[in-house]
């Protein structure tokens, strides 16, 4: 059981080899912190923090810790790692359908992927919680009139008028409210029968049937039937079988707003630890991973599982450190590293991360965000040519089988809607389609096809380094 917020304690270091100063859900606030809104009203500000504090958990330390041996798989090579959802969730949004569909693509995506890698496929969404954003500039100019940037719906309006752009701390409840309401429904999706694998031609939605992309799933989904068929046949079915008729899908967001994490974060009463229960996992985002900052202060104290950006800018130097803070224990399935450079630097900047944490003998998983580093502007939209996508991808795994690293996973920006953000994809999506449907709040995402495209396209890669790792085991003497 997680115990309700707090009187604050200070807990000792973790231990490990460098013995870690004391921590508590407030010690971020004394550092230097980047990306924080312009709140006017610090009283509101802290009534709303002190509000949420007394809320319930949205998730439990366990499954945290579930999710982090999983991880601890992925690390070890047993597993990938599919991590994916809107750049930023909306209030707007906010309907059972978008949940809906966002789930059945990323089942299609996951069985497509455990089909290649004969591997359990962890799934974790960019999902109840995802709606902080940090921003290149704090404002934002249209014409001769200036306002604050929009932050994400957890703090201000995307409308750009001065209210809109107000940053309103009660926004934070209203987030809190949409994350427990999209997790309860993710939770009967996950666990109520409608991931049960009987249904897999069932998932492909609508206006993927008649794509380039159907006939590929159809194949893997018939495959999968008649295998059940079989199994049904040798007295294992979905009735007897909790893992064919049920899934996990973790859910995951940017550690940004950080009055509202530690409002979340308690002490989980089993273990004495503490947890963020805003989400299973949280990530320190590429512009805010400065070690001596607060962000990075903030994270190292909660035991669930992280992830890191890890952008061009990050030296090898500079990620042991920050490795060093992160999980000083060496700890599997604690750490993500998730290498966001773009297709056209990724081979430069990869093989000297990975270098440098083999060396140091660190466990981590690594996983690809094709998406940030790839970001171009076209009519006036910010947007991500797939072909670029796919590129990083490729060189991902490329550079993961040259180094006999282990591609441990992807991380993307996707919607399960057939919505024309991102240019390129078997449609063949041009600048000109853009505006037909272009929803995304901030960053364009993959709609339901590309993201399946994808899924092909790394499963593919993970049948390679299968057949690598076969190539290369050593012989099994018999007899
Ligand atoms: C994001 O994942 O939405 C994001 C802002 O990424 P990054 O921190 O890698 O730029
Ligand atoms: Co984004």
């Amino acid at each position: 059981m997680i115990n309700k917020a707090s009187p604050v304690k200070p807990v000792a270091g973790q231990g490990g080899a460098t013995r870690q100063p004391a921590w508590n859900p407030t010690t971020w606030r004394s550092l230097p912190i980047q990306q924080v809104p312009d709140y006017q009203d610090p009283a509101a500000l802290a009534a709303v923090e002190a509000r949420l504090s007394s809320y319930p958990p949205l998730v439990f330390a366990g499954e945290a810790r579930k999710l982090k041996a999983e991880l601890a798989s992925v690390a070890a090579g047993e597993g990938f790692l599919l991590q994916g959802g809107d750049c930023a969730e909306s209030f707007a949004e906010h309907h059972a359908d978008n949940i809906r569909d966002f789930f059945r693509v990323f089942l299609q995506m996951a069985v497509v992927l455990t089909y290649a890698a004969a591997q359990p496929v962890v799934k974790v969404g960019r999902i109840a919680g995802q709606f902080a954003k940090p921003r290149s500039s704090p404002n934002e100019k249209q014409g001769d009139v200036e306002l604050p940037a929009y932050r994400g719906d957890i703090v201000n309006d995307i409308a750009f008028t001065p209210e809109g752009r107000y940053p309103d701390p009660q926004r934070m409840e209203m987030a809190y409210r949409q994350s427990a309401a999209t997790l309860n429904l993710l939770r009967a999706f996950a666990q109520g029968g409608y991931a049960n694998l009987d249904y897999v031609h069932q998932w492909m939605l609508g206006f993927v049937k008649d794509s380039p992309q159907s006939h590929r799933y159809q194949t893997i989904a018939d495959r999968i039937t008649e295998s059940l068929a079989f199994m049904r046949a040798c007295g294992v079915s979905s009735d007897s079988v909790a893992q064919l008729r049920s899934t996990d899908l973790y859910t995951s967001h940017e550690a940004l707003l950080l009055g509202y994490e530690q409002a979340l974060t308690r002490v989980d009463s089993t273990s004495g630890d503490w947890y963020a229960t805003s989400g299973h996992m949280l990530w320190v985002g590429d512009r805010t991973r400065q070690p001596d900052h607060a962000h990075v202060e903030f994270c190292r104290g909660v035991k669930n599982p992280l992830g890191l950006k890890c952008g061009p800018s990050l030296e090898p130097d500079g990620l042991i450190r920050l490795i060093d803070l992160l999980n000083p224990d060496n700890e599997p399935g604690r750490l993500t590293l998730i290498a966001r450079f773009g297709a056209d630097k990724v081979l430069e900047h990869l093989p000297r991360l990975i270098r440098a944490v083999e060396r140091e003998g660190r466990t981590v998983v690594w996983s690809c965000d094709p998406m940030h580093g790839n970001t171009v502007s076209m009519n006036g939209y910010k947007t991500r040519p797939f072909d670029r996508i796919l590129r990083e991808v490729e060189g991902f795994f490329a550079v993961h089988r040259a180094e006999g690293t282990h591609a441990g996973g992807v991380h993307i920006e996707m919607t399960g809607k057939n919505v024309t953000e991102c240019t390129g994809g078997a449609r063949a999506i041009t600048a000109e389609d853009l505006q037909d449907r272009y929803h995304s709040h901030c960053d364009p995402r993959l709609n339901a096809e590309q993201a399946i495209e994808l899924a092909f396209l790394i499963a593919e890669n993970l049948k390679k380094e299968r057949e690598d790792r076969r190539r290369h085991a050593p012989a099994v003497a018999v007899g």
